[in-house]
């Protein structure tokens, strides 16, 4: 069996070219340089200045969160406004807490995809005028490449590894092979896991509660699932989530309606109850923490699930050796339930233990873009000099690598009975789903 499912990937082998990796391994690699990181691609403007050799020089942020919550979700036209507005305070401000003058800059980084086409577009279109300039090289980076690389930098973690990222905009899995070599074996089919805890935190109006106003949905709910909720005290039905029961996609939406469905029953005693948002009341909100912990666990099984999958078949596949870090980054990867369980899951397949970079550099920032710019920078990949800039364009739907996701459905890999744990007592994952 082992002989036959490795077959297809052989095929693959020849047409991905896995040889020239060999080949960009024995590249020069280059001596120490500075490169300045430009994200726009969704909600943040971030800049920061990294060496190559891992130094974060300055970074700064500028959100754009309480304009985003005030619309009931992000506008592009109005995101795109505000990176405008803010990309030159957050240049300047970059360069003036390093004291390095452009002229010392090797090159300049940027976000090209994937992304909302608008906010891209501030982005290069300034990175553009800025190394057109100053003569440097424009390194254009793929936001979620540079999600999953950030690791390298905060906890010196190897390729290759497998990448999970979830965040407000995204959910997918991949192996990271090299800086620029990654295949993707699982992808969201439709909303993203930031996107559904955001709705379901706004279904029970979190953010009127106090503390709570101008935090992000998921870190809401997880700071009210932290306050006594119990996870098994009504399971989110796996059921009422769509996804193939063989691959290794992410499907949200089905438990976004599961959770209205909960929510309506517990509170108003009529799960079809859909159209109106919840009344708070001290009754009402007594059960909160039980349905954010309920909705936390169901999510962790999904991501775990999925993971677990994944991990079979990029050991069976050989794309990856026995033993590998699992990279998980994006803002959801903040949560301490997912957390958990993602190591429960490292334990159970006797891999090393999950890498989580620091929250501030799992969420959209620029010292992800800068750092892996500096990667490219170093093995001269992907660098651009200002008479090509014509050729460097935006792409908003952008995969980020060779689709696996086909393959891994194809080989109906079942998935271990293990625990994890998101809570307090411990609760324990379904079989395969
Ligand atoms: O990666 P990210 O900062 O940006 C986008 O992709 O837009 O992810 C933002 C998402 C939001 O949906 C937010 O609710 C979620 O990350 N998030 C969290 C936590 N902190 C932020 N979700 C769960 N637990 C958290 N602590
Ligand atoms: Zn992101």
């Amino acid at each position: 069996l082992q002989r036959f499912a490795l077959a297809p990937l052989k095929a693959l082998q020849w047409t991905s070219g896995f040889a020239v990796i060999g080949n960009r391994g024995s590249r020069r690699l280059c001596s120490i340089g500075t490169i300045l990181g430009i994200e726009t691609s969704c909600d943040d403007t971030g800049v920061a200045m990294v060496t190559t050799d891992g130094r974060i020089l300055a970074e700064t942020v500028y959100g754009q969160t309480t304009t985003h919550l005030a619309t009931g979700g992000i506008v592009p036209a109005t995101a795109a406004q505000l990176h405008a507005a803010n990309i030159n305070p957050a240049i300047s401000q970059v360069l003036h807490e390093t004291g390095v003058a452009m002229e010392t800059v090797d090159a300049v980084a940027v976000t090209n995809c994937p992304g909302m086409a608008p906010c891209l577009k501030v982005g290069l279109v300034h990175a553009k005028r800025l190394a057109r300039r100053f003569n440097k090289p424009l390194i254009p980076v793929h936001h979620m490449r540079a999600h999953a690389l950030t690791a390298c930098l905060t906890d010196g973690v190897q390729l290759p590894f497998l990448a999970l990222l979830l965040s407000g905009g995204h959910s997918l899995l991949a192996v990271a092979r090299e800086v620029d070599d990654f295949y993707l074996v699982g992808r969201g089919l439709d909303q993203s896991p930031g996107d559904t805890l955001d709705k379901c935190a706004r279904y029970l109006r979190l953010s009127e509660l106090p503390g709570l106003g101008d935090l992000p949905g998921g870190r809401a709910v997880e700071i009210v699932a932290s306050q006594g909720g119990d996870s098994r005290a009504w399971p989110l039905s796996g059921s009422s989530t769509r996804f193939n029961k063989s691959d290794c996609n992410f499907s949200f939406s089905g438990l976004q309606s599961a959770f209205r469905q909960l929510a309506n029953r517990v509170l108003l005693g009529d799960p079809m109850q859909l159209s109106e948002p919840l009344q708070h009341n001290h009754l009402v909100r007594q059960h909160y923490p039980h349905l954010c912990a309920s909705l936390q666990y169901a999510l962790c099984r999904m991501v775990a699930t999925r993971t677990a999958r994944a991990v079979k078949f990029a050991r069976r596949t050989e794309l990856l050796p026995e033993s590998f870090p699992i990279v998980v980054s994006g803002g959801v990867a903040a949560n301490s339930a997912v957390r958990s369980s993602l190591q429960s899951l490292a334990k159970f397949y006797d891999l090393p233990s999950a890498v989580f970079p620091p929250a501030r550099l799992c969420t959209d920032n620029g010292v992800m873009i800068a750092w892996a710019g500096a990667q490219l920078w170093r093995r001269r990949l992907h660098c651009v000099m200002p008479r090509d800039f014509a050729s460097v364009d935006l792409e908003a739907r952008c995969p980020i690598g060779e689709d696996l996701t086909g393959l891994v459905a194809n080989w109906h890999i079942p998935v271990d009975r293990f625990s994890i744990l998101t809570d307090h007592p411990v609760a324990e994952s379904g079989t395969a789903q």
